[in-house]
């Protein structure tokens, strides 16, 4: 295990998952009804980017570092709920923290939710331990993430979200993540899922989602962002995330927040998109 978010926080691929995780999490505080949101691969929680890691790739700075200025008005209204979640955890822990996923997460839970973070790295897993275990609505495993997956779905609420973000560190992980995506659907039809996944051989990642969409029972969406042309299989061109059961606004706030994103992260001129449906019909 020798991946460290710590390296990468803030970069292009966290805004696009962290975006679109405070789009679902808005959506799922419209009903007053209490949600779970599990995070598989949790991560530290938040992330000092004036800190070695962050200041060795630079890497938010492309990312993060991009969205000072603010966004045409319905797309600026659509980040609200992520700028106002950064604020809120900078003013808690200090002016140059990004949330990670369990950060951003907690901020949007209201009495009741419950939100379950699983980190398998024994030394992210007791910092995060630190930092969310003396609050009532977050538990944090230290479990292989898969594992935690199968074991924590379909959670008591039947209602919430699972984030998927494994690092990639192996050869053959965007197959595993469509197989057991699918699965994890299968046992849960009703949650909505964002498995995120990095695009360096976009063949690889239309093979999943081709593979995906042909045996997912439910409605899903493919949220591509290219920061560079996916010409060298070697670079992290983009990212993409896999939504199941998107709430029903997704696909048209998609179509606004996308096309600026590539706007204002393109690398050399370079940016691009995709929002498709994939799977059965809503
Ligand atoms: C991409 S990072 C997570 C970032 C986090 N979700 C966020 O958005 O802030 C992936 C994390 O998964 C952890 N990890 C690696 N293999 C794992 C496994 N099998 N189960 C759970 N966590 C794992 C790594 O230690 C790393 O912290």
């Amino acid at each position: 295990m020798n991946y460290r978010h710590a390296f990468h926080a803030g970069n292009h691929a966290d805004v696009l998952k962290h975006l679109v995780l405070t789009r679902v999490l808005e959506h799922l505080c419209l009903k007053p009804a209490p949600f779970r949101a599990i995070d598989t691969h949790a991560g530290l929680g938040f992330y000092d980017l004036a800190g070695d890691e962050a200041g060795r790739t630079g890497e938010w700075a492309d990312g993060w570092g991009r969205l000072d200025d603010p966004f045409p008005g319905a797309v600026e209204e659509l980040l609200a709920p992520y700028r106002a979640a950064v604020a809120a955890v900078r003013a808690r822990y200090g002016a140059t923290i990004y949330p990670g996923s369990p950060a951003l997460i907690r901020e949007s839970l209201r009495p009741g939710d419950q939100g379950v973070f699983v980190e398998l790295h024994p030394e992210d897993a007791a910092v995060l331990r630190e930092r969310y275990n003396q609050d009532a609505r977050t538990k944090v495993l230290h479990l292989d993430g898969w594992t935690a997956l199968n074991a924590q779905i379909p959670p008591p609420e039947r209602r919430g979200l699972v984030l998927i973000d494994p690092p990639y560190e192996v050869g053959g992980e965007i197959e595993r993540l469509g197989t057991l995506l699918g699965k994890a659907v299968a046992k849960w039809p009703t949650g909505v899922f964002l498995a995120w996944y990095p695009i360096k051989d976009i063949r690889a990642v239309d093979r999943m989602v081709e593979a995906l969409g042909q045996s997912l029972a439910r409605p899903a969406l493919r949220l591509d962002l290219m920061v560079d042309p996916p010409d060298d299989p070697t670079r992290l061109s983009g990212s993409g995330l896999i939504v199941v059961n998107p709430p029903w606004r997704l696909a048209d706030e998609a179509g606004l927040f996308l096309p600026a994103l590539a706007e204002r992260l393109a690398r050399a001129d370079y940016g691009a998109f995709r929002c498709d449906a994939i799977g059965a019909e809503a």
